[in-house]
């Protein structure tokens, strides 16, 4: 039969070339085009990495105003998606909505379809970096039955979406600088991370050379569970479940025994096998805002505190090298800003699509470009003849 190589969940193929994110996991170390990612987090911000990511280098000041003007030109949404948002149910989760909404854009842009062309290829790129916080922003509206908040194009990027969250009508509503930080922090360190799940299935998806908008729902809907981007909600949630700090010894024993499926969420990386060095960045911001906003009040927040230092603290943590990973402390920064936790993982592909979409271009731009087919282990029936009914 054929040769190929057994590798259930990926742990040690490598299933492309990209000159665009490097990691080490041991020595826990990012980058993003040959930038450290704590470099880029504390000098730089959201719009001039993903003009990096997408283009190798980083901006000139002419570039990147540039670049900025046409990514605002693209903030507003084609009137007629409304009737997509509305056709939801007010209790839809937020991710199922921007799958819906987002593969639905494949049929407004039908000129994405050719991708052959790389201009068709940049518009597409810059539509999909623009409109995406603008869905996540009214696919959260809609949930909550507030009306719709049009992107203002004279705020930034985070303030823009931090708006278009949580502006009511009637009402003035000033962005603190402080969150607006803090925001374009959380999208910047989740910008992109080379082969994930999510990375992976759009490259996969677009292997194919189908629609761009259609191939980004796929990444949607994969970053939408619990063990990649559904962690951060999963992370929130356990910590309500918790409750109080007391109880937290009670969780860690749980999350020790074999015989108990539960796990800590917000720990442990695939890849990172010592501190992610975005969770190091995101520590600091969450700090950041917490002294901004308070935890005294908010139980929630005092046991994710506590949680963390009973876990650095447990051997068991150590020896199997589990460390908080990015999405324990932007679930705790989220909360603090006000956001349910069912926005957690929308924010995250908000964060994630220049990631794709920057890999989905690497990739199509590529000549040797291959449809991605896996093969199998089959492990079924061997060869056996067919049965009547009345024989069986
Ligand atoms: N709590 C308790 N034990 C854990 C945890 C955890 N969070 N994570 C891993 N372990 C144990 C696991 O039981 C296993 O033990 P043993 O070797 O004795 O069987 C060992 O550590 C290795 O775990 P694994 O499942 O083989 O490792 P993996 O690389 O397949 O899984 C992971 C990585 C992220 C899915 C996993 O650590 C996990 O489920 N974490 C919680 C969910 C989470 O926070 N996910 C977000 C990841 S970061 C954001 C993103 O990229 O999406």
């Amino acid at each position: 039969g054929d040769v190929f190589t057994h590798d259930p969940g990926f742990t040690s193929t490598s299933s492309c070339e990209s000159t665009i994110t490097f990691i080490d996991g041991a020595e826990g170390v990012l980058l993003h085009r040959g930038y450290p990612i704590g470099q880029l987090a504390e000098k730089s911000h959201f719009l001039e990495v993903c003009y990096l990511l997408l283009y190798g280098e980083l901006p000139s000041a002419a570039q990147l105003e540039d670049f900025e003007t046409r990514v605002t030109r693209h903030t507003m949404l084609h009137e007629q998606m409304v009737n997509f948002f509305r056709g939801f149910r007010r209790d839809a989760h937020p991710m199922a909505i921007m799958v819906g909404v987002v593969g639905a854009m494949s049929a407004f842009y039908h000129d994405s379809t050719d991708i052959n062309d790389p201009w068709q290829r940049e518009v597409a790129s810059i539509r999909l970096i623009a409109k995406m916080p603008t869905i996540a922003a009214w696919a959260y509206k809609y949930h909550i039955g507030q009306p719709f908040v049009y992107p203002r194009n004279d705020l930034d990027y985070a303030s823009n979406f931090l708006r278009m969250c949580f502006a009511v009508p009637a009402e003035d509503y000033e962005v603190d600088p402080i969150l607006s930080r803090a925001m374009d922090r959380i999208f910047t360190l989740h910008a992109d991370h080379e082969q994930n799940a999510s990375t992976s299935t759009v490259r996969l998806a677009s292997s194919s050379g189908a629609n761009p908008f259609a191939c980004i729902a796929a990444g949607i809907a994969c970053l939408w569970g619990p063990s990649h981007g559904g962690a951060n909600q999963a992370c929130l949630e356990m910590l309500r479940e918790i409750g109080t700090v007391d109880r937290i010894p009670e969780f860690i024993a749980r999350a020790k025994d074999k015989n108990d499926p539960f796990r800590l969420m917000g720990f442990g990386h695939r890849v990172y096998k010592n501190f992610d060095p975005r969770a190091t960045v995101m520590k600091q911001s969450a700090d950041e805002v917490l002294d901004l906003l308070g935890v005294e009040d908010n139980p929630t927040l005092q046991v994710a505190k506590e949680l963390e230092k009973a876990a650095l603290a447990d051997p068991y943590f150590a020896e199997k090298k589990l460390f908080p990973n990015v999405d324990f402390y932007s679930g705790i920064i989220l909360e603090a800003m006000g956001f349910p936790t069912s926005m957690f993982t929308p924010i995250f592909a908000l964060s994630r699509t220049i990631g794709w979409v920057s890999q989905w271009k690497e990739m199509i731009a590529d000549p040797k470009l291959k449809i991605g087919r896996p093969r199998q282990l089959y492990t079924g029936e061997s060869q056996r003849d067919y049965v009547d009914v009345e024989n069986r």
